[in-house]
C-alpha cells in the first residue's frame, strides 16, 4: 500500500514504501547524529528489487547491469557486485567506480553517445564485457584503438527504435529525433561490412528508449522491433551474442501512478526474443534503487509569503535536482506524522537563490515548525548522484540502513574538501 505519511510511532519511526529496514531506524535519532541534508539508503530494500529482478528473469542467460548513473555509491555499487549484478557505464569514472567496488570487468558495460578515445582505452585495457556503440564514428575509433592494442572489442550496435517512451521529453530517448543510437537501416549496413572492423568483434544489440516507463506498450513496440532485427539479421548469418534491451522500468513516485510489474516486463522480454540463446543484459537504475532511499531534511523556518505560505528546508536543489529540472513529484513526509496537526498546502523550498529551488508546490503537509525533520521519498536514484555543490553547499552525507543498523557511507563534505584541486591563480603559463 502506498502510504508515505503512515508511521507507526509517530515522532520516533518513518515507515516508507518498500523499505523495511527503515522500520527499525530511528530517524530523528539518525539526523541528530548525522546532520542533514542526509540521504539514507536501505540495503534490504535495494537487495530486494535486484533479486526480485533476477527471480523473473530465470531461466534465461541474462545479467543485470545496474546503470550506475543512478546511484554511483561505492557502497551501493558493492552491494549490487554482492548480489552478482554487473554495471552499466557512461564514463571513465563510472568505469573507475565500478572496478574500484569491485564489479569484475566481465559485468560491465559501456554505454554512451559521446565516448572519448581515452575512455574507450580505459575500458579495453580493463576488459570491459562489451561497447554498446552509438555511431560510425565511434565504431571506427573503437576500431582503430583495439587494432593499437592488439586486441579485439566485442560491440553492440545501439539501435534507435524510434518508439516514444510516453516519458518527459528529458528523459526520452529511443525517438529519431534523439541523439541516441542509430537507425535500424544503418545498423544493418554496420552489420553488412562488420569485416571492415576486424579488431570489433559486432555480435550484439543493444537498446534504451528512455526512464521512468510506466506503460509497457512502448517497451513491447521496441522489443518487438529489436527482435525482429535480431531474427533478420540471424537469419543472413549474423551470429549474435548478447542483446541488452536496456534500462528505464519506471516507479511510483506519487499515489496514483502505476508502475509496471517487472514480472509482465520481463515477459514482452522473452517473448519479443524467444528463441534467442545467448545473453540477455538489462540495465536498470531507476527501479532497484529509487524507493530505496529517502533525503532527511530540517525545516529551517516557515514564512508566510503575500501569497504562498513557504516551507524552507535545509535540502535544496543541489542535494536533489529532479524537482527543479523535471518538475518531478517527490512525496514529502513530516517525520513524525501528523502528530494531530491540522493540514496546510506549503511550497517546499531550498535555500539556494533561485526560484527553481523548489521541491513541490502547495504541498499539503501537517502544519511544520523550525527544527521538524521531513523526508523526500524517492530519493535513491538520480538523487546525490546529481548533486552538486552549487550555491557553495558542500555535498550532503549519505548513509545505507541495514539489519537495524547504519553505516556512513558517504562523510558530509568539509568546506576544505569542497574547494580541494582550486588554487590560486600564480602559476602562470603559456599555452
Ligand atoms: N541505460 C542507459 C543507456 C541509460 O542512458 C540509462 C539512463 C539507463 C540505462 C538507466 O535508466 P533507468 O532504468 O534508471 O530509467 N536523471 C533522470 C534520469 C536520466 C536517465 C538517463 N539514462 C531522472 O532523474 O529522472
Amino acid at each position: 500500500m502506498h502510504t508515505p505519511s503512515a508511521a507507526r510511532d509517530p515522532g520516533r519511526h518513518f515507515f516508507a514504501v518498500n523499505m523495511h529496514a527503515f522500520e527499525v531506524v530511528d530517524l530523528e535519532a539518525l539526523a541528530q547524529r548525522e546532520g542533514t541534508p542526509l540521504y539514507v539508503y536501505s540495503a534490504p530494500a535495494i537487495r530486494g528489487r535486484v533479486q526480485g529482478l533476477q527471480a523473473a528473469l530465470q531461466g534465461l542467460d541474462a545479467l543485470v547491469c545496474f546503470a550506475v548513473k543512478a546511484n554511483s555509491s561505492q557502497a551501493v555499487l558493492q552491494l549490487m557486485d554482492e548480489l552478482g549484478a554487473g554495471a552499466d557505464i557512461v564514463s571513465g569514472g563510472e568505469l573507475w567506480r565500478s572496478l574500484r567496488a569491485g564489479i569484475p570487468p566481465e559485468r560491465i558495460v559501456f554505454s554512451g553517445v559521446g565516448k572519448s578515445a581515452e575512455e574507450i582505452v580505459q575500458a579495453l585495457d580493463a576488459g570491459v564485457a562489451r561497447f554498446n556503440v552509438e555511431s560510425r564514428d565511434e565504431l571506427e575509433l573503437l576500431q582503430r584503438l583495439a587494432a593499437a592494442r592488439g586486441t579485439v572489442a566485442h560491440a553492440a550496435v545501439r539501435i534507435n527504435p524510434d518508439v516514444d517512451a510516453l516519458t518527459h521529453a528529458k528523459i526520452s530517448t529511443g525517438k529519431s529525433e534523439n541523439k541516441f543510437g542509430v537507425s535500424i537501416d544503418e545498423a544493418r549496413a554496420w552489420f553488412a561490412r562488420s569485416d571492415d572492423c576486424p579488431h570489433v568483434r559486432l555480435d550484439g544489440l543493444h537498446m534504451h528508449i528512455g526512464s521512468q516507463i510506466l506503460q509497457l506498450e512502448p517497451m513491447r513496440l521496441a522489443l518487438q522491433r529489436l527482435g525482429a532485427f535480431w531474427r533478420e539479421l540471424a537469419s543472413a548469418g549474423h551470429a549474435i551474442a548478447s542483446i541488452d534491451v536496456g534500462g528505464g522500468l519506471g516507479v511510483r513516485y506519487r499515489e496514483g501512478e502505476q508502475a509496471p510489474d517487472p514480472v509482465e516486463y520481463v515477459a514482452l522480454i522473452r517473448e519479443a526474443l524467444a528463441g534467442f540463446d545467448g545473453r540477455i543484459v538489462l540495465e536498470p537504475g531507476r527501479y532497484l534503487v529509487a524507493e530505496a532511499g529517502i533525503l532527511l531534511a530540517r525545516v529551517l523556518r516557515t514564512k508566510q509569503g503575500e501569497q504562498r505560505r513557504f516551507l524552507v528546508l535545509d535540502a535544496a536543489m543541489n542535494d536533489l535536482l529532479r524537482p527543479s529540472l523535471y518538475d518531478a513529484w517527490h512525496d514529502i513526509v513530516r517525520v513524525g506524522g501528523n502528530d494531530g496537526r491540522e493540514t496546510q498546502a506549503y511550497d517546499v523550498v531550498g535555500p539556494v537563490c533561485e526560484t527553481g529551488d523548489t521541491f513541490a508546490l502547495s504541498r499539503p503537509m501537517p502544519r511544520c515548525e523550525a527544527g521538524d525533520l521531513v523526508a523526500i521519498v524517492g530519493a535513491g536514484a538520480y538523487g546525490a548522484s546529481m548533486a552538486s555543490t552549487y550555491n557553495s553547499r558542500p555535498l550532503a552525507a549519505e548513509v545505507l540502513v541495514d539489519g537495524g543498523r547504519y553505516a556512513v557511507v558517504r562523510r558530509r563534505q568539509s568546506f576544505e574538501d569542497m574547494v580541494a584541486g582550486e588554487q590560486p591563480a600564480g602559476d602562470w603559463r603559456k599555452a
